[in-house]
């Protein structure tokens, strides 16, 4: 049967990505962010996983107001990075994992989680960045992402949002769904987005180190009590884009503890601002 080994989290920024692809790493303003990441790639390395379910924001790119998915699966058997604007991302198309992927369709509607099928989508920073701050840099001579992503976009965008409870549930639901799957398979599952920041109107830049800090706590160590914080409280105290944040629910909802397994292991925690108008936070969660 498949299993989930471990659980990723981790902000996506688009300047993130530039920094990477224009070769910016190690310039003093990026660098003690990239550091937080060294641990993570080593980490990836050691841990390769056979799959992994990305869970991340759609930002406008593949989806419009003409059209709003809650949950979007995606089905197919890859997926170009989008062109947001100054062009596509030089990273490697991502190939997805259609057979698995329909297997958690079937199963997470089945357990009345309506889901869109998704056979067709670019994918954008909210994706590609945390593979790339996670996985590396693909070299030239071998251009490819380590394994098949399937991508797992939600609604964030645009009002209403899902809950942080039915993230958590959603999440319970996919991993009975990739732990009914036939196959001997490594999944590791990743949720995105945040920590606090606000792109726009008057409370533009807003940060909240202490929030963020204690979101990370309870994610680690209380997750069903964070399952009960209203939307109204991300978008207040992290900023209306901080609400990315609730996607990290889905991905530690497919963790063993909250079905009476053990809690899990932190194998890395990081925390750092700033990156653009964002801070970032990262955690990676084994299961025992
Ligand atoms: C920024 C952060 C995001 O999460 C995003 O999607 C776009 C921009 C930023 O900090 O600039
Ligand atoms: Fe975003």
């Amino acid at each position: 049967m498949a299993k989930i080994t471990a659980s990723v989290y981790t902000s996506h920024v688009p300047a993130i990505g530039a920094a990477i692809d224009l070769g910016k790493t190690t310039e003093p303003y990026w660098q003690p962010l990239f550091k937080g990441y060294d641990f993570s790639k080593q980490w990836f390395k050691d841990n390769k996983p056979d799959v992994i379910f990305l869970v991340y924001n759609d930002h406008a790119t593949a989806f419009s107001l003409e059209m709003i998915p809650t949950f979007a699966i995606g089905t197919a058997a890859e997926y170009q990075p989008a062109d947001e604007g100054w062009g596509h991302r030089p990273v490697p198309t991502v190939k997805g994992h259609p057979e698995l992927a329909a297997h958690i369709a079937q199963s997470v509607i089945q357990q009345d989680f309506d889901l869109t099928i998704v056979n067709k989508m670019d994918v954008d920073h909210g994706l590609t960045v945390p593979l790339s701050l996670v996985c590396g840099t693909p070299d030239k001579a071998h251009f490819e992402w380590p394994c098949p992503v399937i991508p797992f976009a939600v609604n964030v965008v645009q009002y209403p949002v899902p809950s942080g409870r039915r993230c958590l549930e959603l999440g319970k639901a996919i991993r009975r769904a990739i732990e009914s799957f036939d196959k001997p398979l490594n999944v590791q599952i990743w949720g995105t987005g945040g920590m606090s920041h606000q792109l726009q109107g008057p409370r533009a830049g807003l940060i909240n180190k202490e929030w963020d800090n204690a979101f990370l706590d309870e994610m680690i160590a209380d997750p069903e009590h964070l399952a009960n914080k209203p939307h109204i409280e991300y978008v207040r105290e992290a900023g209306s884009e901080g609400i990315e944040l609730v996607m990290w629910l889905i991905a530690r909802g497919a963790m063993a503890d909250t079905a009476g397994g053990p809690a899990p292991k932190v194998a890395h925690r990081f925390y750092h601002v700033p990156a653009s108008n964002t801070a970032v936070g990262h955690l990676i969660l084994e299961n025992q």
